[in-house]
């Protein structure tokens, strides 16, 4: 059996392009693997170190994740702040992380330049904490969006240069994973770039039906298809790769065709974009729901979460002591 680890950050409602990244068929996965699912909500603090309100945050996620189908009594789920063993070994893994290959991470030049005012030293070592995560469970795949790639190519060299340095064949090389498939990237609905929680272009699980109308209405398009069989141009190709996601093949093919033949309206687009999406989020936003009303359960889930997580993480981070020469006196 394979273990499985997957991180959702607690910045915000979750959207489609988590949804699709790194969420789908945990139905199946769970029973299928060894799975870890948790809510990073110290990663959290490297773009948002003062949350107006972190606990809300964190049961939202946790929520909206079991509404995705996570069974708690079949898979661990939990809260990366619970799990004091996975900053033992992000502090450890800092020994062996180097400066300029951090500061070379793609992901870290983006926030640089997204947030130039707070360059924090969390979020040069994002990836070091990232790669505790996931290695505190010798996970072998993680469920991710194509956005992480450069997360998993990092937290394998980890994984390698410790196994290497201190002799050793104690982590896996764990596989940016996504249920069989190609890793995706969601588009907004904005015309260009991905799904995301704070650009305001994203379909949220727990939006309503009107919300989701209105935001697919108001999705940008072009002025149409200049001549038959034209390269789609990249804002409605963004359509054409949600509803891939949410609608029937045939009826992305049928507006595909609409578009080659230069016959397609947008309106129409929108409109059957919008009701499969309605169809496709209704009943997990109804899922999160309930759960979130009850308090008890949620409790009960965490309490459950964190013992088994710690289970794990406290196994590795013995053995990793003992490998580097921690002895007790
Ligand atoms: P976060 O919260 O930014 O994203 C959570 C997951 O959603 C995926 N995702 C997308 N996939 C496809 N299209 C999109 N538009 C899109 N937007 C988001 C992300 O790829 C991710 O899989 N660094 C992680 C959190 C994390 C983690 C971990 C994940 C921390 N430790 C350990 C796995 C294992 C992140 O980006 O979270």
């Amino acid at each position: 059996m394979e273990t499985v680890v997957s991180g959702i950050r607690s910045t915000g409602n979750l959207h489609l392009g988590n949804y699709f990244g790194a969420l789908r068929n945990f139905t199946r996965m769970q029973h299928e693997n060894n799975c870890y699912f948790f809510i990073a909500d110290y990663h959290s603090l490297t773009t948002h170190p003062t949350p107006g309100n972190l606990y809300g945050n964190v049961r939202q996620v946790l929520s909206e994740y079991l509404a995705c189908g996570i069974d708690p009594d079949v898979a661990t789920i939990y809260l990366q702040s619970d799990v004091p063993e996975v900053t033992e070994l992000y502090l450890l893994l800092n020994m062996i992380a180097y400066k300029g290959e951090l500061e070379r991470t793609t992901t870290f030049k983006e926030k640089v330049r997204n947030q130039p005012g707070n360059v924090n030293a969390g979020l040069l070592t994002y990836p070091v904490l990232m790669a505790a995560d996931i290695i505190i469970h010798k996970a072998h795949r993680v469920p991710v969006g194509k956005d992480q790639e450069p997360h998993l190519e990092i937290t394998r060299k980890f994984a390698r240069r410790f196994n290497t340095m201190y002799k050793t064949e104690c982590f896996p090389e764990p596989e940016a994973y996504n249920f069989g498939e190609k890793l995706v990237k969601i588009p907004g609905l904005d015309g260009s770039g991905k799904m995301g929680k704070t650009e305001g272009n994203g379909i949220f699980l727990s939006d309503g039906d009107n919300t989701i109308r209105k935001k697919v209405m108001r999705a940008v398009t072009d002025s149409g298809p200049a001549k038959p069989n034209q390269e789609v141009a990249e804002p409605i190709n963004n359509l054409f790769t949600i509803m891939q996601f949410v609608s029937e093949p045939a009826t992305l093919k049928h507006f595909k065709e609409q578009y080659a033949r230069c016959t397609i309206r947008y309106g129409d687009l929108k409109k059957q974009l919008a009701e499969d999406l309605v169809k496709f989020v209704a009943p997990i936003r109804e899922r999160i729901e309930d759960i979130t009303a009850d308090s008890g359960y949620l409790r009960r889930v965490v309490k459950k979460g964190k013992e088994k997580a710690r289970e794990s993480a406290a196994a590795t981070i013995s053995e990793v002591r003992e490998i580097i020469g921690f002895r007790p006196f």
